[in-house]
């Protein structure tokens, strides 16, 4: 028997158009393999949204070339976005992708989700500023309400994090975590050493390529790693730690000599965002480290990413991948809402 899942979506840009046209390209495998019916009832940008009660059509909205499209469409209604769409869309799931700094603020997602858990939906999000700042207090509410809040978009997206720290280290102490979790950061860390560049240049390099925003700040001065490693230090470890525990460094600094300098030592400079596990409890970094040869994220290369886990009985545990683009963002998002319904 098919369950009927009506979904809405507020952000329409590079995730929210992906993840409506994944929604059409996997129709018939969501209902042959996990017996779920996912219909968009809802899609909203910055100025307004479309909606039905049985269902937009995905493959449609996932056509469209940019978020301002959605304000052509038949039956947009102007003015319905934020609070005013959460209420109105009739959710079982509401999936937050609009932007979300997290350095200045976490609105409009904050506000949002907040409303959605007030009404009983589930919230699946990809913006990260909520839990980086509120992760307790978004944990509380949720728990009180009695609906699930998933995140892998905001945790590294196409690479799992989260999910498998939870489920397949389940039971053990995870006493260590590494992760390389910012692929435009590694594939500029990568173009100076294997092509000699210069900060500048690598950077020039990956903005001609698409890789890096207009403004890098948040990529390059470890921001984006030192939020996700925060979730993922939160929900691992019981969700009391915030920014002011995290030391912060970006990789602006880095030139030619560091990365001979580690070359020297049979290492490789990484950005690293971890949490271990000492005397006084867990001690949270994300900055430039030299990783030895043998470590198992010293051969990330580019915009891939990876994560590495040490617990005291299952052992060390790396998972590498998970492209770096708004269409794994969104898969991962249906991923959450599939584990939402199939494992809870
Ligand atoms: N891109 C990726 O690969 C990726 C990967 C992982 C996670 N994420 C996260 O996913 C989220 C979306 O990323 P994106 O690349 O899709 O961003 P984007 O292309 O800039 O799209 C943002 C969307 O949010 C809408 N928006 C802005 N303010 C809004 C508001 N107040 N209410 C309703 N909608 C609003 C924008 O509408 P307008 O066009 O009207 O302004 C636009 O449709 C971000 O939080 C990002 O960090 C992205």
């Amino acid at each position: 028997m098919q369950m009927q899942v009506k979904i809405g979506l507020s952000g329409f840009g590079h995730v929210g158009r992906n993840f409506a046209a994944l929604l059409a390209e996997k129709e018939g495998d969501l209902s042959r393999r996990y017996s779920l019916d996912l219909q968009l009832v809802l899609a909203a940008n910055s100025r307004g949204a479309v909606s039905a009660e049985n269902g937009l059509d995905p493959g449609l909205l996932g056509r469209l070339q940019a978020s301002r499209d959605l304000d052509g469409l038949k039956g947009f209604t102007a003015g319905l976005t934020g609070p005013a769409a959460v209420a109105a869309a009739g959710a079982a799931v509401w999936v937050e992708a609009t932007p979300s700094p997290a350095r200045e603020g976490f609105e409009p997602a904050f506000t949002n989700m907040k409303l959605a858990i007030a009404g009983g939906i589930h919230v699946v999000t990809l913006s990260k500023g909520p839990l980086v700042h509120a992760f307790a207090e978004i944990m509380e509410l949720a728990a009180a309400a009695g609906v699930k809040i998933k995140y892998s978009g905001a945790t590294a997206a196409a690479l799992p994090t989260v999910d498998v720290a939870l489920a397949s280290l389940a039971g053990s102490r995870i006493t260590a975590v590494e992760g390389i979790l910012n692929g435009t950061s590694n594939y500029i860390l990568t173009c100076m050493e294997e092509e000699g560049l210069d900060f500048a240049g690598a950077l020039a390099r990956a903005r001609q390529q698409g890789i890096a925003e207009p403004d890098p700040s948040l990529d390059v001065g470890g921001w984006d790693t030192a939020y996700k490693l925060l979730i993922i230090a939160n929900t691992l470890f019981g969700g009391a730690f915030t920014l002011e525990h995290m030391d912060v460094q970006g990789i602006e600094g880095i030139g030619p000599a560091d990365q001979e300098a580690a070359r020297r030592l049979g290492g490789t400079l990484k950005l690293v965002g971890s949490a271990r596990l000492t005397g006084e409890g867990y001690i949270l970094q994300a900055g430039p480290q030299i990783l030895p040869g043998r470590h198992p994220l010293a051969g990330v290369r580019g915009t891939s990413k990876g994560i590495h886990f040490v617990s005291d009985t299952l052992g060390p545990l790396t998972v590498l991948g998970g492209p770096s683009d708004p269409r794994g963002a969104a898969a991962a998002a249906l991923k959450d809402i599939i584990n939402l319904y199939q494992r809870g």
